[in-house]
């Protein structure tokens, strides 16, 4: 633009524009998500716009997990939940439901009970919590971060007090809740091939020549650039696809050393750029969902010390090289 007003000797400045001509969510049939917060959506108004205008689907960040709904027996806090649900029924976003069941963000007096009362409050919490949003799921992920690294199970108080089982039982309930959610198993370091992905697909293979409800895997893809990109990326998404399943991309943020410059930032964008084609290079491949798009909130600080801007807009909603780079 600059170029061309020069050339026609026109002294007319025009700033860059502040995100593509094209917001993300309409270049291509990918659902496209971000994680969100209740209470930003509630008091950010530039927050919710930028959200508003390039992302098609919406994942409760904290909102719907069970620490959040019910962090005292018996008495149920569905506020931030609710809220997230009705914006998206508002926007014609999807919503992705996040999580069931997760040994973290576990309330202590769920995991202090003994088995039967165990498995009977499981029960009941997948229930109520999936018939409450019964039609405007889109996706749920059923259960989260259910293996070690090795590919073994990790020893949570569901399997020690129900057995490796309380998998099937709990796809099966959640279904019979919202028999047209998909219900997935997601996980972290799954993206590439390596032995917890194996451990996932063998699952899955497992679960689905059982007649258990399972239509998809999630990829949370929290990568960092100290790491090299995952190895067998697309051939990992194809052998999930070969099952039947669907794939998602749940998670995505790509940390970098802070403070931030051009060469990190471009490193990052090699990064989101490859696990985009990737995901777009794989029919199955149906959704493409970021934690959370703007370093301004992002959970990576907190988590990761000297790591950070792992989102695709900056502090002040500036797209980043990112976010150029998968939409150009
Ligand atoms: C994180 C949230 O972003 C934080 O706000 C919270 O304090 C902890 O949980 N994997 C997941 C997400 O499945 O639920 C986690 O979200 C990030 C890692």
């Amino acid at each position: 633009m600059l170029a061309v007003a020069a050339l026609a000797g026109i002294a007319v400045w025009q700033a860059p524009a502040a995100s593509a001509s094209v917001p993300l969510q309409y270049t291509t049939n990918r659902y496209v998500g971000s994680a969100v917060a209740a209470s930003y959506l509630a008091s950010e108004p530039d927050y919710r716009a930028v959200l508003t205008r390039e992302f098609d689907n919406v994942t409760p960040e904290n909102e719907m997990k069970w620490g959040t709904i019910e962090a005292v027996r018996g008495q149920y806090d569905w506020s931030g939940a609710d809220a997230i649900v009705r914006y998206a029924q508002q926007h014609h976003k999807t919503v992705r439901g996040h999580t069931l069941v997760w040994h973290s963000q576990l309330p202590d007096w769920v995991a202090a009970l003994p088995a039967d009362e165990l498995r009977r409050v499981l029960r009941d919490h997948i229930t109520t919590e999936v018939k409450r949003y019964k039609g405007k799921i889109r996706a749920w992920d059923v259960v989260n971060e259910i293996f070690n690294e090795d590919g073994t199970r990790r020893d949570t108080v569901f399997r020690q007090k129900l057995g490796d089982g309380f998998v099937a039982d709990v796809f099966r309930w959640a279904h019979a809740a919202d028999p047209h959610a998909t219900l997935y198993i997601n996980d972290y370091n799954i993206e590439g091939l390596n032995p917890k992905s194996d451990a996932v697909y063998e699952l899955v293979k497992t679960l689905r020549k059982q007649g258990v409800p399972i239509g998809g895997v999630g990829i949370q893809a929290h990568l960092s650039t100290q790491y090299g990109f995952p190895d067998g990326y697309r051939a990992n998404l194809a052998r999930f696809a070969k099952l039947g399943v669907d794939a998602a991309i749940t998670e995505a943020d790509v940390r970098i050393p802070t403070p931030p410059d051009a060469a990190k930032l471009a490193t990052q964008a090699s990064y989101f750029g490859e696990l985009w084609d990737g995901c777009q290079s794989v029919r199955r491949c149906v959704e493409f969902t970021t934690w959370g798009f703007t370093d301004r909130h992002s959970w990576v600080p907190d988590v990761f010390p000297g790591e950070g801007a792992a989102c695709l807009f900056d502090e002040n909603l500036r797209p980043k090289p990112a976010y150029f780079r998968i939409n150009p």
